[in-house]
C-alpha cells in the first residue's frame, strides 16, 4: 500500500467562462458608515456582477436571503442595503465567526463586529445570525422556508464546499440563485484545499435542476423551475 493518496490534478468536465463581470465604476461600495478591516475585504470586487444579476430581486416583499460564511458582514450589508430593501426581506447568517489573534487585526469577536456592523445598518432584528459550522447548521433549517438567494463563502475545502452546495439547493427554492464564491480562487492549490472542483462537480451532478448562468471568478447556478423540477425522477 503507498503511503500517500494519489493526487487529483485535473478533470474533465466542461468549466469555461459563462458572462461577463459589468466594468467597476468609482461608486462607494456602501452608503452607511461600518466597521470593516481594510485588508479582510472577500467583497468589494463583487460588487459590479451582483448589481447586475441581483437587479431583479431588489426590493421584493419576504425576500430571503442565506450567507454561509459572513465574516464582519461586508456581503450581508450589501444585500441589505441595495437587495434586501424591503422592510419584509429577512436574511440568515450562519459562520462559526472564528476570530484567533490577529486575524482581523483587532481586538473582540468577530460576531461582535458582524453585529455592530447590522446596528449600524439598521437591520438587527431582519438578521438571523448562526454561530456554527454550516454542515452541522444547514440541516437545523426548516425545508419548508425556502430562501430565494444563497451565498455560499464559508469553508473553501472541496469537501466543505461540496457539501454546503448539496444541503443549500434543498434550502432554496425554484427559480432561486445561488452564488458560489471563488471558483478560480489559488489555482496552484491541490484540488482538494479549494472550490472549484466541488462547484464543478455539483453542477455537473445537478445539471437538470439548474442552469450556469455566470462562471467567472464567482458561479451563479439558477435553479430550474417548479414545473421542472416536478418532471423529474421522484429523488
Ligand atoms: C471569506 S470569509 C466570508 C466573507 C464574507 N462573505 C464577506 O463578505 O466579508 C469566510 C467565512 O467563512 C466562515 N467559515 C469557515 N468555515 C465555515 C463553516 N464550516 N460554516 C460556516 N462558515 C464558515 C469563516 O468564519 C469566515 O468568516
Amino acid at each position: 500500500m503507498p503511503d500517500q493518496q494519489p493526487t487529483l490534478r485535473s478533470y474533465e468536465i466542461d468549466c469555461s467562462p459563462i458572462g461577463e463581470v459589468p466594468p467597476a465604476d468609482d461608486a462607494p461600495v456602501y452608503r452607511g458608515r461600518y466597521d470593516f478591516t481594510p485588508g479582510k475585504d472577500w467583497f468589494s470586487a463583487n460588487v459590479p456582477l451582483w448589481r447586475s444579476v441581483l437587479a431583479e430581486w431588489r426590493d421584493l416583499p419576504a425576500l430571503r436571503y442565506l450567507e454561509i460564511g459572513s465574516s464582519e458582514g461586508r456581503s450581508m450589508v450589501w444585500m441589505f442595503e441595495n437587495i434586501l430593501t424591503h422592510p419584509s426581506a429577512r436574511a440568515v447568517s450562519i459562520d462559526p465567526f472564528y476570530h484567533w489573534p490577529g486575524y482581523l487585526e483587532k481586538d473582540g469577536e468577530t460576531l461582535e463586529y458582524f453585529q455592530a456592523n447590522m446596528r449600524n445598518a439598521g437591520v438587527e432584528s431582519r438578521v438571523q445570525a448562526i454561530r456554527g459550522h454550516s454542515q452541522v447548521e444547514l440541516r437545523r433549517l426548516p425545508l419548508d422556508q425556502p430562501f430565494q438567494l444563497i451565498y455560499v463563502d464559508g469553508n473553501h475545502r472541496a469537501t466543505g464546499v461540496l457539501e454546503d452546495l448539496v444541503l443549500a439547493w434543498r434550502l432554496l427554492e425554484p427559480r432561486g440563485l445561488l452564488i458560489a464564491d471563488d471558483y478560480e480562487w489559488k489555482p496552484e492549490w491541490e484540488l482538494s484545499e479549494r472550490p472549484r472542483m466541488a462547484i464543478d462537480f455539483f453542477a455537473h451532478v445537478f445539471a437538470e435542476e439548474l442552469e450556469v448562468v455566470h462562471r467567472g471568478y464567482q458561479v451563479l447556478l439558477r435553479k430550474a423551475s417548479a414545473e421542472t423540477l416536478a418532471n423529474l425522477p421522484m429523488p
